[in-house]
């Protein structure tokens, strides 16, 4: 559904990206950890095609963002570290817009963002401007931006990162919903980049851990947790592990 083939960001002399692959199945809902500065802000952005790789590719759903960047695009919502609202537009007028970029056509726009307003809880804020939301409902039209053209694929970048507890509960809540098969439609299939473990192991079936631009864990939760072990070790052990291995290389 999703696929990472060899991506790799070069920014002169810093490799962010390392010939990173990974695959991810249809409704699967993956974690994607690393430390800061690890790299993966920069592979969602090659992922969804809003940066171009210096080296390999991205395929989503069947289509390579290199070959049928326009279908590749349509078939992913991304919520950037920096969500692009502008604070003086209506959510509804806001979601108009996106709906439009995102080409959906104009007799279906009313019904895309009633979907996406009613699917983020949104429907009773239509009216408000954005610069006048709470930090937690902006960041539920940051989602509603990403699933109004109705992708099957999400891309989220730390969707709850600054939000309280409750906004947290309710916006992981929203993502668990989404990755959920319903009325018919199917489940979406979500990557989310998060620094909070616990979130991971409320929604994420895989992990997926970038260290210095590398892949360095991809395996199901479940494994990576058997025999009681943390998740936090997990991300020290293997963010340390590449640490040492660099320092035994020089
Ligand atoms: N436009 C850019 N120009 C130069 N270097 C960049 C650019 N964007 C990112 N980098 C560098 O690439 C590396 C990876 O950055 P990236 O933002 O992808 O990390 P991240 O894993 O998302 O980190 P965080 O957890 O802090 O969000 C960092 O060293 C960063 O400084
Ligand atoms: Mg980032």
């Amino acid at each position: 559904m999703i696929e990472a083939r060899g991506l790799s960001k070069r920014y002169g002399d810093l490799l962010a990206v390392d010939d990173v692959s990974f695959v991810v199945q249809e409704g699967e809902v993956v974690g994607f950890l690393g430390p800061n500065g690890a790299g993966k802000t920069t592979t969602m952005r090659m992922l969804t095609g809003y940066l171009p790789p210096s080296d390999g590719t991205a395929v989503i759903g069947d289509a390579d963002i290199f070959e049928q960047p326009i279908a590749a695009r349509r078939a992913v919502g991304y919520l950037p570290e920096t969500p692009p609202l502008y604070p003086e537009m209506d959510v509804q007028g806001f979601l108009r817009f996106v709906a439009r970029l995102h080409d959906v056509p104009r007799r279906e726009i009313r019904d895309a963002v009633d979907r996406a307003l009613e699917r983020c809880g949104l429907a009773d804020v239509r009216r408000r401007v954005i610069g006048a939301l709470s930090k937690g409902y902006r960041q539920r039209v940051g989602v509603a931006q990403a699933i109004v053209h109705a992708p099957p694929v999400l891309v989220l970048d730390e969707p709850t990162v600054g939000l309280d507890p409750i906004q947290i509960r309710e916006i992981r809540g929203l993502i668990a919903e989404l990755a959920a098969p319903r009325d018919g439609e199917p489940a979406h299939t979500v990557v989310l980049s998060t620094h909070i473990l616990p979130e991971v192991e409320a929604i994420c079936q895989r992990v997926i851990l970038i260290n210095r631009g590398r892949k360095v864990v991809d395996r199901p939760l479940a494994e990576l947790t058997a025999d009681g072990a943390r998740l936090e070790d997990v991300f020290a052990r293997a963010t340390a592990r590449d640490a040492d291995a660099e320092e035994a290389e020089a």
